[in-house]
């Protein structure tokens, strides 16, 4: 069975390193990353968790977007820094059982009142949000499982991101994929997402090699 230290990018024994390095996890957390390896849910793990919630409480977040909720994993990393910062999660899951699970996770994290599960397809909720709220999100993190959805994402997620936010996504990248000719469409998306990340001079982006890559992005200007 795969385990979150053998799904990174970086050698094995150093993936092991940097996973034995983090705290322990509350019983939320622990609960849904052994049900992640369980069943197979595509969770960012502890080491992804922890970096989202310092990105989120390095920016005092208080309005965070997310893309993609599974089962509530790094929905808890990132509503527990909305809560504290008196703010909310939205969260958008386009499979019902998914935001079943995900409303009993953070019910059990101890932070419903702090989280917007929004269940409907990415494609549609997120321009709805970025006309509706253009640069109210300190966070927005893109994590959805349909990785073709990067791109046309982006523009949205940098719309609904105050100056001074962070944009970030997951799986950058891509098991490695992406340095590679592999032509499939979700690494050719991922490639693109990446390259037009580094060119929007609206954005100061770095892509860090954590798991399976983490690409973080502070939105410096609006045009
Ligand atoms: C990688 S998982 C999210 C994992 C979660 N961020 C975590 O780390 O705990 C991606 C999720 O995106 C959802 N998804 C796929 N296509 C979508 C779409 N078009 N709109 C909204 N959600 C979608 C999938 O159902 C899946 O639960």
């Amino acid at each position: 069975m795969p385990t979150f230290e053998s799904r990174g990018i970086t050698v094995e024994p150093v993936e092991k390193y940097l996973y034995g390095l983090l705290r322990p996890r509350d019983d939320a957390l622990t609960f849904l990353e052994k049900d992640a390896e369980k069943n197979d849910v595509p969770i960012v793990g502890p080491m992804v968790g922890n970096f989202l919630s310092l990105i989120a409480t390095s920016c005092r977040a208080k309005n965070i977007l997310e893309v993609g909720t599974a089962t509530g994993y790094s929905g808890i990393w990132l509503g527990r820094v909305a809560k504290q910062n008196g703010g909310k999660l939205t969260t958008i899951e386009a499979d019902p059982s998914r935001v079943k699970i995900a409303s009993k996770s953070f019910r059990d994290a101890g932070i419903a009142d702090a989280i917007e599960i929004l269940t409907g397809d990415a494609r549609k909720e997120v321009p709805r949000i970025a006309k509706s709220s253009a640069g109210k999100f300190d966070v927005a993190f893109i994590d959805v499982g349909d990785k073709s959805l990067y791109v046309d994402l982006l523009e949205d997620c940098v719309k609904a991101l105050r100056v001074g936010g962070f944009l970030v996504a997951d799986n950058a990248l891509w098991k490695g994929f992406v340095a590679s000719s592999a032509r499939d469409r979700d690494t050719a998306t991922i490639q693109e997402f990446n390259k037009k990340v580094y060119a929007d001079d609206r954005l100061l982006p770095s892509l860090v090699p954590l798991r399976d890559g983490v690409i973080v992005a502070l939105k410096l200007k609006e045009k």
